[in-house]
Formats: C-alpha cells, structure tokens, sequence
C-alpha cells in the first residue's frame, strides 16, 4: 500500500469534485511547496495532491483555522497544508497560544482532546475520529483512581498519550520531551508514571526516583530490539542511529541517541551525522530529510496505523464541513487542564531533553491494584 495514502486514491476522491482540478491557478500557488516534498512525490503525484493542498490551504484563511501537526503525519500534510508542527509538547503549547478560531489536529485523538483542553474556546477538528492510540486505550481514568487508592499519597505522572479523563485522575503530565523532569519536580523518592512501562524503564534509568507503572506500550516502538540496531550497524558502518524512549530500554541502550521526535529531529540535523536511521514511525525520516538533505537516511521504520488515518482527503472534508469536532465534558476538563498545565508551568528547557543511553537498568515495578 503507497504509504502517502492509505484511504484510496487522489483521483478517486477529485473525481467528482470539481474543484479539485489541477488548473494554472493551483500550479502557480502550490509548485513552491512541491521542492519540500519531492523526495517522496513523484511528478505524476503531484497534480493529483496539489488541488487538495491549495484548497485546505485557502479554507483556513477563510476560516481563520490553523493545522497542528504532528511529525508522525505523511509529508505532504507536514509540509504542505501544516502550520505549526512539532511534537506533542510542542503541540500543546501551540494549542495553548494560537490565536485561530478552529484547530485541526493532524495527529491522534488524545492530541486533539489536549488541545481542547488548553484552549476550550476554540472548536476543536479531527480529520478522521478513529485516529486513537494503543497508549491511550491502555488505560481508563478509573484504573487511575484505583491506583490512587492503592496507593494513596504516591505522585501520579500521566504521560501524554492518555485520554483527558485520565489526565484529569493524575497529579501532573509529562511528554517524552520531559518525562525525568516532571518526575523530579515532585520531590517524592517514588512516582507512578502511567501509562507506558517502555518510557517508565528509560525515565528510571535516568533518575535516582523510583518509579512505578502501568503496563501500557506503544506498538510501534515496542517492535524495534536491540538486534536491529546491530544489523544496521552491520549493515551500513558508520550509521548514526537515533530512537525514541517508548521503545524498550535495551533498544535506547544500543542508540546513540534517543529523544522525543522534536529532539530526534534537532540531532539528525545538529549532529553532523552523514548517515542516520530515526528508528521511530516512518514518515519521521521523510520530514526531516527535506530539511537536511546532506544526511542519508536509512529508513528501517514501522507505521503508525492511527497517524496514518489522517489525510489530505480528510481534513479537506474535515475542515470544509467542520465535522468530527472533538469536545470534553466540562467535569473532565478542568482537571485535565491542571494537569497539562502542572507540566507546562515548569521551566521550559532550552531544548527538549534526551536518554543518555550509557545509563544502566533500574528496578520499575507494575502497580498492583
Ligand atoms: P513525541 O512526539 O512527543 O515524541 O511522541 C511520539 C508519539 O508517539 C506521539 O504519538
Ligand atoms: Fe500511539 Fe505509538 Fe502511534 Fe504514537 S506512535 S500514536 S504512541 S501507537
């Protein structure tokens, strides 16, 4: 399947759309974004995308919207219709800060309900409503309270990717961008990081707190083993090779690097590597190869099937229509909203923190409940 598009062709979807022909007007305002993307679009692709790009493009002038992309979103979207891209930090910070009427959230569901959350005024889109998360289904908000019980007067760290009813359960969030300073910043010797026991592993190997947690995991970069990374080692001498910490801790033990996407993207392109593998979702390479073509990229790399549901097609529809607006209960909101809010009072790091991965295992236990 071309991974560009997973939810049938272009063609198919301009066919009946008349406004989505390829005319001199579409060229002349679109052929500037086609040298972003070009390494992944063919020439023959191109006349097929740009229509859709330039029509998103002026529905959000005229709808005073911005597109918050996430940098797991295939290139043509990251580069083409998105206005502020990052990762989920960066995001939520954004979200926090824009001053547009409606947001799209290129991204997964638990991203756009973070938005919602940090900016309730706004209306709040999601192209595709089943863009979800094996993180975020990992956990309920009343498994939280459950482990609020069982442990009663133990911090309660929620990671990111959790729904806003569980955001709203925990003492304070983290991202992968901040993970060991928000459980430090509590002053507590143990904390319960909740949900993803891969990021749980590689926080503890970083910090003398103890941690508990949960055993969620991404299933993207729980796949990925320390023996892939020694077969492209074999395989191509001299790789530089840069992973994130949802992956488990001998993987980030045999990186050279591992971050949040933001801080994977800042090392390919500051560390002056030639070759480099971002062992991470696959439209990550794509991005960041437009901004540094000098560096090769190996791109060994496994699909998020929940990124992957958004489209161009997609958020045409999503932003024409105004449809699938995601909303939070107001009981949930305001507690949901002391928890991001915990993580983004915190001094904001010069740049996104990373997992030295010459730090040796510790002891994390699953919470009992
Ligand atoms: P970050 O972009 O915060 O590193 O998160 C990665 C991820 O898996 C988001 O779903
Ligand atoms: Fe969730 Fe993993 Fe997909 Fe990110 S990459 S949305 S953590 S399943």
């Amino acid at each position: 399947m071309d991974r560009m598009n997973m939810d049938g062709t272009l063609q198919d979807f301009a066919q009946d759309r008349p406004e989505l022909a390829y005319t001199d007007e579409v060229k002349a305002a679109t052929d500037h974004l086609y040298a972003k993307v070009s390494h992944v679009v063919t020439p023959m692709e191109w006349p097929a995308k740009a229509p859709l790009i330039h029509a998103i493009n002026q529905l959000k002038k005229e709808k005073n919207a911005v597109i918050l992309a996430h940098n797991y979103m295939t290139a043509d979207i990251f580069h083409c219709v998105g206005d502020l891209m990052g990762d989920s930090l960066a995001l939520a910070r954004m979200a926090a800060e824009s001053e547009a009427d409606i947001i799209v959230q290129a991204g997964v569901h638990f991203m756009a309900e973070t938005a919602k959350v940090l900016a309730p005024n706004k209306k709040v889109l999601i192209p595709d409503t089943r863009a979800g998360c094996s993180l975020a289904s990992s956990i309920t908000g009343e498994d939280v309270r459950r482990i609020k019980a069982a442990y009663p007067g133990v911090p309660v760290v929620t990671y990111v990717n959790t729904s806003a009813d569980v955001k709203a359960e925990c003492d304070i969030c983290c991202t992968s961008s901040n993970a060991v300073q928000v459980v430090e910043s509590l002053g507590s010797d143990t904390v319960i990081l909740l949900p993803d026991q891969y990021l749980a592993k590689n926080v503890a190997a970083q910090t003398d707190v103890t941690i508990l947690t949960w055993a969620g995991s991404c299933e993207v970069h729980e796949q990925f083993t320390a023996q892939d990374i020694q077969d492209l080692r074999d395989a191509h001498p001299g790789v530089v090779i840069i992973t994130h910490p949802e992956s488990p801790l001998e993987v980030v033990q045999a990186a050279d690097f591992a971050g949040s996407t933001a801080a994977m993207a800042d090392w390919a392109k500051d560390s002056g590597a030639k070759k480099a593998v971002l062992l991470t979702e696959c439209s990550m390479s794509d991005n960041v190869a437009a901004d540094v073509p000098e560096v090769e990229f190996i791109r060994p790399c496994n699909l998020c099937p929940h990124m992957k549901r958004i489209t161009l097609e997609n958020i045409y529809d999503c932003l024409r229509l105004e449809q699938h607006e995601v909303t939070v209960p107001d009981a949930v909101i305001e507690g949901a909203r002391a928890s991001v809010q915990a993580m983004l009072d915190l001094p904001k790091p010069a740049k996104p923190a990373s997992f030295d991965p010459t730090k040796p295992e510790k002891r994390v236990d699953l919470v009992v409940i």
